[in-house]
This record gives C-alpha cells, structure tokens and sequence, in this order.
C-alpha cells in the first residue's frame, strides 16, 4: 500500500450472485483528506461503503486502513481502528434523547469495567465526564447542542442526518464515512453541513463522503472518484471531475449543476 495512505483498496470488487456491483476499485483516502465518490443510482457506492465500513466482506481485492491489512475485518474492529460512518438509511434511536444518542456512541472509549461503575470510583466518574464532554463537543460540531434535550424522533430529517453525524463523530475517528448526508436538507443547511465538513478537515479528519448534491460536492471534497455500473470511470479534483465527457455523459448530463 502506499505509505502515506490512510485508507487504501485495491481491485476491491462485490458479486451478489450474476451481478456485478463493484469491479476491481482502487480507491485511496489521505489523512485529513476530503474524498467524494459521486455516481448514479446503482452505480454500486453504498456497495464500496459497506465493504470499506467492514459491513460487507468484498469478493476480491484488498483494502488497508490505518496500517492494518483490513480485507476481512468486521465493522467492530474498524470502529476500533478509528473508522465511524453513517448510513444511508437513518440510525438514530427514535425514542433516546439527542444526548443519549450521542453519548451512547462515545462507550467505544470506555476502559473502566463494571466493578468499577458499580463502585462509582474516581476513574469512572472522570471517564464518565470525559465521555460526556466528548458528546457536548460533536453536538456542538454539528450543530446540534441546542437540540439536546429532545428525542431522536421529533427531529425534522436533516437534523437526524446532524445526528448521524454527531453521532459518528463521538467516536472521536480518523475517518469519516458519510453515505448521502445532505439528503432531505434544504439549501442553507446543505451550505452548512459543507461549513462542517471543512471544520473536520481543519482538525485533521480525513472524510469520504457519497452525495448527490453537487453543491456538496464541489465545496467539501479535495478530489472526487466517479462509479458507473460499478466501475470506475474517472478521478480528480471536482472541477476535473464535472468536465470529465465521460462524467457528464453516465452522470452530470442528467443532473442539474450549480457549481
Ligand atoms: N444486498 C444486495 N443483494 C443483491 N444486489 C444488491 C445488494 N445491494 C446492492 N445490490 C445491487 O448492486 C448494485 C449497486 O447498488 P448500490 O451499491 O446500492 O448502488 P448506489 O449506492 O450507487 O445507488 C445495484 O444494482 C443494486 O441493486
Ligand atoms: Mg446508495
């Protein structure tokens, strides 16, 4: 792998019985790098997701992250290596509270056992101020501190895909895996999440991130890396990437772009 790479797969591919969804992808994140893997419906991105996320064990090919041979890893000991990702599909607790939901994700950090609960000893109540202050700060991040008190379901649907984030964020990772976060968010909240996503760079979060919103794309992401039919068509900063004739041949020609 390269050296300086903090994710890297190589000929990654998935076969779900005669389908082909995702063929030989070599894909690559940097440390504090912003990817984003743009493509059309089917294209097979949620696919590659879940394979990089360990959710999925690829059919061949290789993937690396954080110096680890990782092809067969599951999703457990990604997270232990400092991967977090949201899904496509919400994953917020509707009955927890926002804070719940949050603080919840930030037990991957937890060293004290449950004697030690139990016995509410000086270690457990500073890692539990620790973890509640971990939670405060990725409500913060994405903008959701204001919101705390309330329960996961009565959040309109872009502020759940804020809680997603939030949530991954708590983890404190060194990846970000973000599957389509803009979806169902108006225009200034779209502008936002963008604002956010430049924070984590700032602070030294790589991100990977699939998304329709071409606005999205072009103000958050260093290169992006375009699927079509489960292949690889094409790669490069975003202004490269929309003047692609290949690009805008599978994918841009039938969007609206606003760069
Ligand atoms: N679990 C699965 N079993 C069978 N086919 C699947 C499965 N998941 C995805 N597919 C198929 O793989 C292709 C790529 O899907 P997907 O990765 O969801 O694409 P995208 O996220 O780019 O829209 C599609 O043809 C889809 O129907
Ligand atoms: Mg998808």
């Amino acid at each position: 792998m390269s050296p300086s790479a903090l994710l890297q797969a190589t000929g990654i591919s998935k076969r779900f019985g005669g389908l082909q969804a995702v063929h030989q992808v070599d894909l690559s994140v940097m440390p504090g790098e912003v990817v984003g893997l743009i493509g059309p419906n089917g294209a097979g991105k949620t696919t590659l997701f879940n394979m990089l996320a360990g959710s999925m064990p690829p059919s061949a090919g290789r993937l690396w992250f954080a110096a680890q041979d990782c092809t067969s890893a599951s999703a457990h000991r990604m997270a232990q290596l400092g991967m977090a990702r949201t899904f496509q599909i919400t994953s917020v607790f509707p009955g927890l509270s926002v804070w719940d939901n949050v603080l919840a994700a930030t037990y991957r950090h937890q060293h004290t056992d449950w004697l030690a609960a139990v016995c509410r000893t000086r270690a457990y109540r500073s890692e539990q101020a620790r973890m509640a202050e971990r939670a405060a700060h990725a409500l913060q991040q994405a903008g959701l501190l204001h919101r705390r008190h309330d329960l996961g379901s009565e959040l309109p649907y872009g502020e759940q895909r804020k809680l997603e984030i939030a949530i991954a964020l708590a983890t404190a990772p060194q990846l970000l895996l973000l599957d389509e976060p803009a979806a169902g968010m108006n225009p200034e909240e779209a502008g936002k999440l963008v604002q956010l996503i430049q924070q984590l760079r700032s602070q030294g979060m790589a991100v990977l991130l699939v998304e329709h919103h071409m606005r999205v794309v072009m103000g958050a992401c260093d290169r992006v890396v375009v699927l079509s039919s489960g292949e690889k068509i094409a790669e490069g900063t975003p202004a490269e990437v929309v003047r692609d004739p290949e690009v805008v041949r599978v994918y841009l020609g039938r969007e609206t772009v606003h760069a």
